[in-house]
């Protein structure tokens, strides 16, 4: 704050100025002198950094107020202070009016006055000059503040596109993890369909039912995933049963043979161990031929606590291995078939909403009104033919579902399996009567 401030002090005579130097001798300020208007000009070309200036007014070829007005042009920031006489009232006021000036002096002045006016201007432009300094910083650093708040808001922007454009990719992996993790389990179940041709399709049938059921009870989504998984899966064991167990009944099957048939619930449960996510329904599976009653295997579970989705997968089970698939009544007499284990093999809580579930799978296809069921040869297919049941290749391979219209393209598709890998009977269609 404390930079040399210079004040130039103009009178045409020597004497005075001499006088006004010795007088600001101590001052902690530089003083300049000139002896006329024009000379002083000049000096203020040459050294602008003055910050106050005290002029005479009367002096040759130049006055004091004229000088003033031309100095206001150089260094506007400068007071200027004018010494005249007495009697001139008509320069005073010229001086203030047109030199701008800040102060008069009356000559002879008083050394105390002249002193105490010349610190009080050089303080004051001291302060105006601090006061300058520090506007421009905070306009400088309000420059910067602004810079950078721009330049903060375009990276904020950027990096929220960027967490946009990650959670993208995110969802996309995760649903291809998501496709890969079900084409993975339904790889799993259909190893077993093709294991043992008797069980084609069983899992999917035991899932669809199983899944009707949970939505029907409207379960949490976690729990019906879980669950979809454990119904692929439920007799996923069953690849380690010897194939003459397989090929019988399960109700056919008393002692040695059937505690090394219901062996495949356990066995199914450790094959899935492994992998993490799936042990939850690898309890499903264990308890999959557990009785409400408490008669069953592995662990003699009763009543609820007995996993709620292995009471649905017991009940899907039985009635896809008991329902008589080529009769219009199907969904009626596996029902009646039923009846007679609610409470002892089944829950009989879970009855109702597998009644409405079997009737919306297993009854009379919306498709069925007027139309007559028969075996039908490929090459005797025509549109508008209904499939009475779903349709596999003889190796195993599902081609199309129930209930499918057949159309051209369904009908040429059927064609060309048959040439690839024939089909050994008819195929169960609905024709018009
Ligand atoms: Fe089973
Ligand atoms: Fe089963």
């Amino acid at each position: 704050m404390n930079e040399t401030l210079n004040i130039l002090l103009v009178d045409d005579e020597p004497n005075i100025l001499m006088a006004l130097r010795r007088l600001l001798m101590d001052e902690d300020f530089g003083v300049l002198t000139a002896e006329s208007g024009r000379v002083a000009l000049d000096l203020l070309r040459e050294t602008p950094d003055v910050g106050v200036i005290v002029s005479d007014q009367r002096m040759p070829g130049m006055t004091g107020v004229e000088f003033l007005e031309q100095a206001r042009g150089l260094v506007p920031d400068a007071l200027r202070i004018l010494l005249t006489g007495y009697a001139d009232m008509e320069a005073t006021i010229a001086a203030i009016n047109r030199g701008g000036a800040y102060r008069y002096l009356t000559k002879p002045w008083d050394d105390q006055v002249l002193l105490m006016t010349l610190r009080e201007a050089v303080t004051q432009v001291r302060l105006r000059r601090e006061n300058d300094r520090l506007t421009q910083i905070v306009n400088r650093q309000n420059e910067e503040l602004r810079q950078w708040n721009g330049r903060l808001k375009s990276r904020v922007l950027e990096q929220t596109a960027e967490i946009r454009k990650k959670n993208e990719e995110l969802r996309t992996k995760n649903s291809r993890l998501k496709a890969n993790y079900r084409d993975t389990i339904g790889a799993l179940s259909g190893l077993l369909e093709m294991r043992a041709p008797h069980m084609r399709n069983h899992a999917r049938n035991v899932c669809a039912l199983a899944m009707g059921v949970a939505a029907a009870m409207d379960l949490p989504e976690e729990g019906r995933e879980e669950l979809q998984v454990a119904a692929l899966l439920h007799d996923i064991g069953e690849i380690g049963t010897p194939d003459a167990l397989l090929r019988r009944r399960a109700e056919d099957l008393h002692g040695e043979e059937l505690f090394t048939y219901l062996q495949h619930t356990v066995r199914g449960q450790m094959a899935i161990d492994a992998i993490t996510d799936l042990r939850g329904a690898g309890l499903l599976i264990r308890h999959h031929h557990e009785h409400f009653d408490g008669g069953g295997y592995p662990d003699a579970l009763q009543g609820s606590a007995i996993p709620l989705g292995s009471r649905i997968i017991a009940l899907a089970d039985f009635i896809d291995r008991n329902l008589p698939r080529h009769d219009e009544r199907a969904a009626d007499l596996v029902l009646i078939q039923l009846q007679p284990h609610l409470g002892s093999r089944f829950d009989t809580s879970l009855y109702p909403y597998f009644d409405t579930v079997v009737r919306e799978h297993y009854g009379p296809p919306v498709n069925a009104q007027g139309m007559v069921p028969r075996l039908a040869q490929p090459a005797e297919l025509y549109c508008g033919m209904v499939l009475n049941e779903d349709l596999f290749s003889s190796t195993g391979l599902l081609l199309l579902s129930r209930n499918a219209v057949l159309d051209d393209q369904a009908i040429a598709a059927i064609h060309r399996y048959h040439e690839l890998d024939p089909f050994r009977r008819g195929i169960a269609v609905l024709t018009p009567r």
